[in-house]
């Protein structure tokens, strides 16, 4: 058997990582932290201005060699310079993965089929610094004469949550004389009140589709021209100063009727959960403007170069991704908390929800063989200090391991008193309890009853990271975000998946689709589903007042 042809679990890497995981899975942070004095120092790693410790992990020296082991026995570098190479990594779709293009400089050479897109996508740039600096002076004009004050995004999936994600962790940077709303769920509820309380004269629909095909935004943007329309009179040429598109699809976007010079385009090697730097970012470009928009790009570009780069075991979104991979194969945990401790981050661990479950929620591998390992964790979590007072709970007392991440920054964007070393506080003494725990021995000592102590003793081990920077700029949203598309990446790649397709959302698209007509245009049509599904579609109908 050739090297190549072997599976992960039967790599060599990955045997003395199961042999290592035996001796180890038992061994205590408190003894690892006692053994070591400079643990704490010696586990963390530095660069583009992010501070990773990682010393709160259940690994040794040994652990980690051996993880980099596994990495480069799975050619993880050659599938990096592959990505970077614009080679057409994701083989489901035949298509080049080339996020970092979008971020790459202007004088960049990426190759796709045999022609540089770095031209191409600062053109594309260039025509969004133009469109934004127009709307944010007020010299873009509705169609009554009136400057635009209201921007909606309508989009799904990537097309929406890059954009609200970065609109909220950037809103210190933002333009506060214009409301930005972001419009993504087909639920009525989801643009009604988006809508209420603006004038149509005012606002600006940027409909956000790759593909300008996905039901949810197409019949929001649909409704979307209704209401405007319906406030503006009623003609339709009103649509050409309300409504810009942001598509690799031109065709359809003129069929919706949408002047194609209003279109902000990018191209199908961006995947949705990876577009937040093309054109789809066009709503926080009008949010930020174009001088913070490029800052953005540039914290991106300089962890792609970072990634690129740098040796595995100093490498951020490395070992961040091999840490994950350490603990849901071989500790078999099922999740990972991400815990900003940052107000303005708070969409960010939905924003990771799709990187990384649409991403690695695969169970072939690129050659269509089940894997014979588990793939990506279920992600999840809330900013702190709010989960506290929650879900921390099970975190630190229940029976599962819940590996956390624990974002924070130096300083506050709005310094009031006390409060920011009150947060980082809390910051620090969660990862410290989480480690350290409080045994019965402390327990009794503290005078607790025989009878209470069991349920104060605090068992410990629990894992963290804890990233550490200096403030939430644009550049550092660009280098977070960079950091977590590489760490998936990393992963995607050891576990030989492919990353960048997204298969499974199809069937309950296509279900939906045979759905429709039975509730809309045939309530009284007979139903030739399972017995459930049957019994909740006739049941709906007579809710809805369709059918007796
Ligand atoms: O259904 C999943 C998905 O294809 C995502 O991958 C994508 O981000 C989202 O839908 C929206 O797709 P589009 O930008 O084409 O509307």
């Amino acid at each position: 058997m050739t090297t190549t042809a072997l599976s992960l679990t039967e790599r060599a890497a990955w045997k003395s990582l199961e042999a290592h995981y035996e001796k180890i899975r038992d061994l205590h942070l408190r003894q690892l932290f006692a053994d070591d004095p400079t643990r704490g120092e010696r586990m963390a790693a530095e660069a583009c201005s992010l501070y990773l410790d990682y010393s709160k992990n259940r690994v040794t020296h040994e652990t980690l060699k051996l993880l980099v082991n596994l990495a480069e026995e799975t050619g993880l570098r050659a599938r990096i310079d592959a990505m970077f190479r614009g080679d057409k990594i994701n083989l489901t779709e035949d298509r080049a993965v080339l996020h970092v293009a979008l971020r790459a400089p202007k004088e960049a050479s990426i190759l796709v089929d045999g022609e540089n897109v770095v031209p191409h996508v600062h053109a594309v740039l260039d025509k969004m610094t133009d469109f934004s600096t127009r709307v944010r002076s007020g010299d873009w004009k509705g169609h009554t004469g009136r400057r635009i004050r209201n921007v909606i995004n309508i989009g799904i999936g990537g097309s929406d949550l890059g954009p609200v994600m970065a609109y909220e962790a950037l809103k210190f940077y933002s333009d506060r004389a214009l409301t930005f709303r972001f419009v993504s769920n087909v639920d009525d509820t989801d643009l009604a009140e988006a809508t209420r309380d603006l004038d149509p004269a005012e606002t600006l629909f940027v409909v956000a589709s790759k593909t300008f095909t996905t039901l949810e935004t197409m019949t929001n943007a649909h409704s979307a021209r209704d209401w405007l329309l319906n406030g503006l009179g009623g003609d339709a040429v009103a649509v050409a100063r309300h409504f810009v598109a942001v598509s690799t699809n031109a065709a359809k976007v003129a069929e919706f009727g949408i002047d194609t010079s209003n279109m902000f385009e990018f191209w199908d090697w961006v995947g949705g959960r990876y577009s937040m730097t093309s054109a789809i970012g066009l709503s926080t470009m009008l949010a930020i403007g174009s001088d913070h928009f490029y800052a953005m790009l540039d914290g991106f570009h300089q962890m792609d170069e970072h990634f690129r780069t740098a040796p595995f075991e100093r490498n951020l979104p490395v070992l961040l991704g091999l840490l994950g991979i350490w603990y849901a194969d071989f500790f078999a945990t099922q999740t990972v908390a991400v815990l900003p401790y940052e107000q303005y981050l708070k969409r960010f661990p939905a924003y990771l929800q799709q990187l990384t479950m649409e991403s690695n929620g695969k169970h072939v591998t690129l050659d269509g063989t089940r894997v014979g390992c588990d793939t990506g964790p279920i992600y999840w979590g809330e900013p702190g200090t709010n989960g506290q007072h929650s879900f921390y709970q099970l975190i630190h007392q229940g029976t599962r391991l819940i590996p956390c991440d624990f974002i924070a920054f130096g300083q506050s964007l709005n310094p009031l008193g006390r409060h920011h070393d009150m947060l980082l506080a809390n910051v620090f003494a969660q990862s410290e309890a989480l480690a350290f725990g409080k045994t019965l021995d402390q327990v009794r000592g503290e005078g607790t009853p025989d009878w209470l102590a069991p349920h104060r003793v605090f068992e410990g081990n629990r894992p963290s990271n804890t990233i550490l920077a200096e403030r939430l700029t644009p550049e550092m949203l660009g280098k977070l975000v960079a950091l977590y598309e590489h760490s998936v990446f990393t992963q995607g790649a050891i576990w030989n998946i492919d990353s960048f397709d997204q298969w499974g959302v199809e069937l309950g698209k296509v279900l939906a689709q045979r759905i429709i007509p039975e509730l809309e245009d045939m309530p009284e049509s007979e139903v030739k589903h399972d017995s459930s599904t049957n019994c909740l579609i006739r049941r709906y109908r007579k809710l809805k007042g369709t059918s007796r």
